[in-house]
C-alpha cells in the first residue's frame, strides 16, 4: 500500500494504491487456480498480468470483478477492505471489464450494445418514468451524449447501427471496450483485449488503451500474451505461473527476471 505518487521515465504520473489484493487463494475443487498472491494497482497506471495458459490470470480478474470469491485473502479498494460482493455491486463501485470470450448482444446494434454499458447510470426507474417523463428524457439524452462521445473516441461511428453479429472479430472487441468505457469506470479490467487481432488492429487497440488512460484517467488492469504490447503499454507487470506470482515490477525488471524468463519469456506461447 502506497500513498505516494511518482513520475515514470516516460513522464507518466502514477498515483497512490487504489486496489490491493492480499494473499489471495482461489480453489475450484482440487484445482488451485490462485495460490497466495498479493499485488497492488495504483491510480492511473496500466497494470499488466501475464503468464502461460492456465496460470490463473482470468481467475484473478474474476476475483477483482467479484465473479469469484476467493477462499482466502482480502481485496482492498480505495483504502477499505471489500466484503464479498456480487459482480453488479463491484460494477457499482466503478470497476468495469471486458471478457476473454466476447460477451455482447449479437442481435443488437453497436449503439444499443454500448448503451447497455450505461444501465448503472440510468437512475430513473420505470415508476418515475411514468410519472415524471421529463427526468427520464433528460437522462436518456445525457446517456446518449456520453455514449456518442465514446463511439467517436473509439472510431466506430460508421458501424453504430450495425448488428454486432455482423462485425469482424477485431471490431467486436472494440465494441466491447466501448461498452465497458460507457460505464465511466475508475478501473477497467481487460482480459486479452488483443487476442486474435492482426498487427494493425493491435496497434489501434494499443492506441485506444493509452488514450483512454490519458484522457479519462482510467486505471487499467490488462491480461495480454503479446509481449511487445505488454512492454510498450504497461507501467508495471505481474507475472503468474501455475497460480503463483513469480514476478512483479516494471517491464524492464520483469524482462530481466530469471524466473520469468524460465517460465514464460523464454518459451514459445500464443
Ligand atoms: N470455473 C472454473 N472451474 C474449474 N476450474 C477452473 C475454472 N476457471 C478456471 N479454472 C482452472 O483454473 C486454472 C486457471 O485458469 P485461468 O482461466 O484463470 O487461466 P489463465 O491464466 O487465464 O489462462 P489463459 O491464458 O489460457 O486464458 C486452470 O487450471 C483452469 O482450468
Ligand atoms: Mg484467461
Amino acid at each position: 500500500m502506497s500513498n505516494d505518487s511518482y513520475v515514470t521515465d516516460d513522464g507518466r504520473t502514477i498515483g497512490p494504491t487504489v486496489m490491493e489484493m492480499k494473499n489471495i487463494t482461489l480453489r475450484f475443487g482440487g484445482v488451485k487456480a490462485i495460490t497466495d498472491i498479493s499485488f497492488d494497482i495504483r491510480e492511473g497506471e496500466i497494470r499488466a498480468i501475464i503468464g502461460p495458459n492456465g496460470a490463473g490470470k482470468s481467475s484473478m480478474l474474476n476475483v477483482i470483478s467479484g465473479f469469484y470469491v476467493p477462499q482466502e485473502g482480502e481485496v482492498w479498494y480505495k483504502g477499505a477492505k471489500r466484503p464479498p460482493m456480487k459482480p453488479y455491486q463491484v460494477a457499482g463501485q466503478g470497476i468495469a471489464r471486458t471478457f476473454q470470450n466476447i460477451a455482447l448482444f449479437e442481435g443488437m446494434t453497436v449503439l444499443d450494445n454500448v448503451m447497455t454499458g450505461r444501465l448503472r447510470q440510468m437512475k430513473a426507474n420505470i415508476f418515475e418514468q411514468a410519472i415524471w417523463k421529463g427526468k427520464a428524457e433528460r437522462e436518456e439524452v445525457e446517456n446518449r451524449e456520453k455514449v456518442e462521445r465514446i463511439i467517436d473516441f473509439l472510431e466506430i461511428q460508421a458501424i453504430r447501427k450495425t448488428p454486432v453479429g455482423r462485425l469482424p472479430y477485431g471490431l467486436k472487441k472494440r465494441v466491447e471496450l466501448a461498452r465497458a468505457l460507457a460505464a465511466e469506470p475508475s478501473i477497467l479490467l481487460l482480459d486479452e483485449p488483443m487476442a486474435g487481432m492482426n498487427v494493425e488492429e493491435k496497434e489501434d487497440m494499443s492506441r485506444f488503451i493509452l488514450d483512454m488512460n490519458d484522457e479519462f484517467g482510467t486505471t487499467i488492469a490488462l491480461i495480454e500474451h503479446d509481449m511487445g504490447v505488454v512492454m510498450d503499454l504497461s507501467d508495471r507487470v505481474v507475472v503468474m505461473d501455475y497460480g503463483k506470482k513469480i514476478g512483479d515490477g516494471t517491464p524492464d525488471e520483469v524482462r530481466n527476471n530469471q524466473d520469468v524468463i524460465d517460465a514464460y519469456l523464454g518459451v514459445a506461447h500464443d
